[in-house]
């Protein structure tokens, strides 16, 4: 009998530290900078936005308000041998969780990283691929960072809402209706933008 693929060896421990919904920042604490409150991507969406990445072991995936790192993960099992990952979180309550469930997949040790940071400072030049699941409000200010993203051959994919200024190469609705956009430099349109 051949030996667990990583997926499935380690999928229970992302799914027994997956949180439930629950927005830790308490009213009157948030940043400047808030994107969303957190809400998880379902697994049809990571599904879905997963197969429109198109990821690879050459691939640096970042997941911009990782909460719980879920996207990550399943990214990381769904490659061969893994591939980098950068989760960035702000708050300190879901990024510690994303550290406690890395302890539990040895594997994704030296590929995956968690940063307690915030998304609108953050240096993404070494992007290859990121994913958001963001609201409309916070994707506006972060709109001008993923533009350059683009510019520089990166793909996008966005959960539920759009990204403002930009054209998606393709569209996906999921089975409760939610949908999932993707974005590469085509997206920028004429002149690049
Ligand atoms: C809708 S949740 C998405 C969680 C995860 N990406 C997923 O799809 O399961 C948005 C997350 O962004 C985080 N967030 C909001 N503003 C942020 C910022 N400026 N920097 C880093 N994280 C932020 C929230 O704490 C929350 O966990």
């Amino acid at each position: 009998m051949s030996a667990p693929r990583t997926e499935e060896k380690y999928g229970d421990s992302v799914a027994r530290f997956a949180t439930e919904a629950s927005d830790s920042i308490v009213e009157g604490s948030k940043p400047q900078g808030y994107l969303a409150p957190f809400n998880p991507t379902d697994v049809t969406a990571q599904q879905a936005a997963l197969s429109m990445l198109g990821l690879s072991s050459e691939d640096m995936l970042y997941d911009l308000g990782c909460g719980d790192g879920r996207f990550l993960f399943a990214a990381f099992l769904s490659v061969e041998g893994g591939l980098n990952c950068i989760g960035v979180e702000f708050d300190r309550i879901y990024y510690e969780r994303c550290l406690t469930t890395l302890s539990t997949i040895p594997p994704a040790q030296d590929k995956v990283q968690f940063h307690h940071a915030d998304v609108c400072t953050t240096d993404l030049t070494d992007a290859t691929a990121i994913f958001v699941y963001l609201v409309p409000a916070g994707l506006k200010l972060i709109q001008e960072k993923l533009h350059d993203c683009l510019r520089r051959g990166c793909r996008i994919a966005s959960y539920m809402f759009s990204v403002p200024g930009l054209t998606p190469v393709k569209t996906d609705s999921t089975k409760g209706g939610c949908k999932v956009h993707f974005y590469d430099s085509s997206s920028l349109g004429v002149g690049g933008e």
